[in-house]
C-alpha cells in the first residue's frame, strides 16, 4: 500500500485522483490533501479518507509542512499555477515520487527540479506525457528522434484573429475534449498550453527543442506519438479521460483493468470501428502567437519562462475577470518578455523574485491596456 499524498484535492485532476484511489482502496492510503477556496469540499474529502486538521492544507506553508511532514511515498502535484513550484520541489527533495500534474513547475523551474531529482522520481501526468513516457517503454533513449505532441485546438480552432478580438470567457471555457479547470482551459484555447507542454516535455525527456513537434488533431484521441530512427512512429490512443493517465503515474507505469470506477461513471473503452476518421494537420501559430511565445520563452531558458508563465498567469485571470480581451492575452505576456533581461537560473528565491516582478508589470498592462 502507497502512502500518497494529493495537493490540489478540491481541483478536476485532484477529483479524479480521488476517483482513482476510490475504486482501488486496497493500494492507497491518503495521507494529506490540500485545497485553496473550496474548504467544504476539502472537509468532506478529509472525513471521507479519515483524516484531521494536522493533514489538510489551504495555503502556501500548510502545503510545505505537509510535503515535509507526511512520509509520503507518492506526491500527487495538482494544484494550478506558481503556487506548485515550491511543493515539487520539497517533494523531490523528501524523497517521494512526483507525479506532476502542474506543469507549471516544470514551466518555470524545469532546470531546479531535474537537478534535484533521480533518475525515474518524476511521474508525467498529463495525457500528452503520459503517452510520450508509455511509447517510450522498452525503447532505447538514444534511437529516439521526434516527440508529436498533439494537440485539439481548443475552444477557437480555426477562428480569424478578428473573430478572436470578440471572444469571451464563457465561450473560452468551452473545451471541445477536455473537462478541465478554468486556468488551463483558457491556456489551451491560446494555445499557451501546448507552449508549456513543449517545455514540460524538454525536461522530462531530456529532448532538445527542435526534437519536439506539435502536431493539431481535434479529435483528442491520439495523445501524443515518439518518432523513432528507423522512422518509426509509436502512439498511445485512449479515451480522453485523466484518470487514465493519473492511474498510469500513480501506479507507477502499471497498467489497471478498466472498470472498477464507483458509480455509473466508467471509463470509456476506445472502439477502433467506430473512430471514423482521425485527422491532422499543422497547428496555425500565427493566429495564436502565445504558441510560439512560450517554446522561444523555453528556448530562451533561464527566468524566462518564469516571466512567460508570471505574466501569462496574471493575463488569463484578467480575462477571465473580464479585465482583458482574449487577444490582450498575448499582447501583455509579449510585452513582459522584452521587458525581462534574462538571466540564469540560480535559485527559488530568484524565481519568486522574476515572478513578483513579472505579475507587477502584467497587471501595469492589463490596466494601460483597459
Ligand atoms: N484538468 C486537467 O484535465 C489537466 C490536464 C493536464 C494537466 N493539468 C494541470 O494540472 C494542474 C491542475 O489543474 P486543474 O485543472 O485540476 O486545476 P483546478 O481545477 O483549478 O484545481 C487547482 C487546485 O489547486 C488549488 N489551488 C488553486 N490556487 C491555489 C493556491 N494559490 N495555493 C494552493 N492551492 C491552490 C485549488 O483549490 P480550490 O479549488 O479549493 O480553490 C484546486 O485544488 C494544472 O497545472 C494544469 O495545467 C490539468
Amino acid at each position: 500500500m502507497k502512502r500518497l499524498l494529493i495537493l490540489g484535492s478540491t481541483g478536476s485532476i485532484g477529483k479524479q485522483a480521488l476517483a482513482v484511489v476510490r475504486a482501488h482502496p486496497q493500494d492507497f492510503q491518503v495521507v494529506g490533501l490540500s485545497g485553496h477556496r473550496q474548504a467544504k469540499l476539502l472537509a468532506a474529502q478529509a472525513q471521507e479518507f479519515g483524516l484531521d486538521d494536522r493533514q489538510v492544507a489551504t495555503d502556501g506553508e500548510g502545503i510545505a509542512r505537509l510535503v515535509q511532514g507526511a512520509r509520503a511515498d507518492v506526491v500527487l502535484n495538482a494544484l494550478v499555477g506558481y503556487a506548485g513550484l515550491t511543493p515539487s520541489l520539497l517533494a523531490l527533495r523528501a524523497g517521494a515520487d512526483l507525479a506532476i500534474a502542474n506543469k507549471e513547475s516544470l514551466v518555470v523551474g524545469g532546470e531546479l527540479l531535474l537537478k534535484q531529482a533521480s533518475p525515474g522520481q518524476l511521474l508525467p501526468v498529463d495525457s500528452e506525457h503520459s503517452a510520450i513516457w508509455q511509447c517510450l517503454q522498452g525503447e532505447d533513449r538514444a534511437s529516439v528522434r521526434t516527440l508529436w505532441i498533439t494537440c485539439s485546438g481548443g475552444a477557437f480552432r480555426g477562428w480569424t484573429r478578428a473573430q478572436l478580438a470578440q471572444a469571451t470567457a464563457a465561450q473560452a471555457l468551452r473545451h471541445p475534449t477536455w473537462q478541465m479547470g478554468a486556468k488551463i482551459t483558457i491556456d489551451s484555447a491560446t494555445l499557451m498550453n501546448k507552449g508549456f507542454e513543449v517545455i514540460e516535455a524538454h525536461h522530462l525527456f531530456q529532448v532538445p527543442y527542435e526534437r519536439i513537434k506539435v502536431v493539431l488533431h481535434p479529435q483528442s484521441v491520439v495523445h501524443s506519438a515518439v518518432e523513432f530512427a528507423d522512422g518509426a512512429i509509436k502512439a498511445q490512443l485512449g479515451s480522453p479521460d485523466m484518470r487514465l493517465p493519473i492511474a498510469y503515474a500513480l501506479y507507477q507505469g502499471k497498467r489497471l483493468p478498466l472498470s472498477e470506477y464507483p458509480g455509473s461513471d466508467q471509463v470509456t473503452q476506445l472502439d477502433l470501428t467506430r473512430l471514423g476518421d482521425l485527422q491532422f494537420g499543422p497547428i496555425d501559430c500565427a493566429t495564436f502567437a502565445c504558441f510560439e511565445l512560450a517554446v522561444a520563452a523555453g528556448r530562451s531558458g533561464g527566468t524566462m519562462p518564469c516571466v512567460l508563465n508570471a505574466a501569462g498567469e496574471a493575463a488569463n485571470l484578467a480575462f477571465r475577470e473580464g479585465r482583458l480581451d482574449f487577444l490582450g492575452i498575448e499582447q501583455v505576456v509579449r510585452s513582459a518578455l522584452t521587458a525581462h533581461r534574462r538571466a540564469d537560473l540560480s535559485s527559488l528565491e530568484q524565481l519568486d523574485q522574476v515572478d513578483a516582478w513579472a505579475r507587477a508589470f502584467a497587471e501595469e498592462e492589463i490596466a494601460r491596456l483597459a
